[in-house]
């Protein structure tokens, strides 16, 4: 079955750790953590600190999705606050290898992030190494934009580069009741989703929703 994980970026920052233990109570499998640092993507979000205050209010796995132009330098910061898995872009300008290098030196999962545009092929190299790929369907930044169609195609095309490996395909941005079970047919292991979930006053019915593809 597919696993759910609620990006905070739309939850209410006021009451982060609060937030983060309602998601979880409602059947959350994970929890989607965007660091953005206005170099990247246009738009800030947090650091370490904010991450290790949270980590107290949820036993769940945190996916730290690093939307930034040095992730390198933070690795093992974001590890010690309490990442379980830290997903870096193709596309941050570091090279990736000593990025996946750093991320397993720290005892964390290694997840790689493709921008809308980017070309899919460009991951293969490096699907021996890393746990998953982040599929983005928008542009990075900003929580609330339209699903791009194309990443069903995507997610379809990365699950045969996949092939028999172990690398979960995660797909992030614009994914809700409407757009959830193409992803899910189409190989998508992870569906990310900010503002579907913490848009609804029932976080549970929502995650049942994404869950099990039922409107
Ligand atoms: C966008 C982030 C997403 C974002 C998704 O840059 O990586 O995780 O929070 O938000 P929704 O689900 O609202 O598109
Ligand atoms: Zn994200």
């Amino acid at each position: 079955m597919v696993l759910i994980a609620p990006s905070i970026l739309s939850a209410d920052f006021a009451c982060l750790g609060k937030e983060v233990a309602s998601v979880s109570k409602a059947g959350a499998d994970m929890i989607h953590i965007d660091v953005m640092d206005g170099h990247f993507v246009p738009n800030l979000t947090f650091g370490p600190c904010v991450i290790r205050d949270i980590r107290k209010y949820t036993d769940l796995p945190f996916d730290v999705h690093l939307m930034m132009t040095n992730p390198g330098e933070f690795i093992g910061s974001f590890a010690e606050a309490g990442a379980d898995m830290i997903t870096v872009h193709l596309e941050s300008g570091e090279n990736v290898s000593d990025l996946i290098s750093k991320i397993k030196k720290v005892g964390c999962r290694v997840g790689l992030s493709i921008r809308p545009k980017t070309n899919i092929n460009a991951i293969i190299p490096y699907l021996p190494d890393i746990d998953l790929i982040l599929v983005m369907a928008v542009e990075p930044g900003f929580g609330g934009q339209r699903f791009q169609k194309q990443a069903i195609a995507r997610i379809a095309e990365i699950k045969d580069l996949i092939g028999r490996k172990e690398v979960q395909i995660a797909v992030d941005g614009g994914v809700n009741d409407v757009t959830a079970p193409a992803c899910i047919v189409a190989g998508a292991d992870i569906l990310v989703a900010g503002s579907y979930i913490f848009g609804k006053r029932s976080y549970a019915k929502a995650i049942q929703i994404l869950k099990e593809g039922v409107r």
